[in-house]
């Protein structure tokens, strides 16, 4: 069966997730969830592959990418060159048999961390899909949005073990982690 994919992102009061190809806040805590939710494995001779679009690539600073310890796997039908060991795709279909084929003895999970195109092409398609959201209790000027999360296909579940449940506070941001699954 085909793997699950893991959505992971940051969304505020109207949805925004970025402005002029960063974030518009800075969390430490919710970077540290991030990281941890992306990278810990069970079995320790795996990794998990983290896929993106072009410029939430290039969102990342230079010296953080490729993220360490995922296997990076960026979308893109225009970009010719990306870092050694990183990998390109020119579709989301073609990410996933790539982690299929060639690279599915190395990877443990799949997870989709953005943009906006990307989130809605995973939430929309045919695949088991989960969604760990961050939402940023607060306003802030977004130029780009996760699209809404519709509650035909997603139900809201209680957080796993790894996800804390107590409301979180950070440079006067309140935050919480929601997770969502999809049910057909
Ligand atoms: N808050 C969060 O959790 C979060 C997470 C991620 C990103 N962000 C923010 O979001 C912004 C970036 O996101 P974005 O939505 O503007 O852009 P994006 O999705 O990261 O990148 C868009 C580009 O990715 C490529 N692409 C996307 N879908 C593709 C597909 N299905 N097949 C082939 N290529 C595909 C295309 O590249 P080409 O033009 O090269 O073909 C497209 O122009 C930044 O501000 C970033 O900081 C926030």
């Amino acid at each position: 069966m085909a793997k699950k994919l893991n959505l992971v992102v940051a969304a505020c009061n109207n949805n925004g997730i970025g402005i002029n190809g960063n974030l518009p806040w800075r969390l430490k805590k919710d970077m540290e969830f991030f990281k941890k939710m992306t990278s810990d494995t069970i079995n320790p001779d795996k990794q998990n592959a983290v896929i993106m679009g072009r410029k939430t690539w290039f969102s990342i600073p230079e010296k953080f990418r490729p993220l360490k310890g995922r296997i990076n796997i960026v979308l893109s039908r225009e970009l010719k060159e990306v870092p050694t060991g990183v990998h390109i795709a020119r579709s989301l279909p073609e990410a996933l048999s790539l982690v299929e084929t060639e690279l599915s003895d190395l990877v443990e999970n799949i997870h989709i961390i953005g943009g906006s195109s990307v989130y809605k092409e995973a939430m929309a398609g045919p695949y088991p899909c989960r969604i760990y959201l961050t939402r940023v209790l607060k306003d802030f000027e977004c130029d780009t949005f996760l699209p809404e999360i519709s509650d035909e296909k997603f139900t809201k579940i209680a957080n796993p073990d790894n996800v804390p449940v107590e409301l979180q506070e950070e440079n006067d941001i309140k935050f919480r982690f929601e997770v969502f699954e999809k049910v057909c």
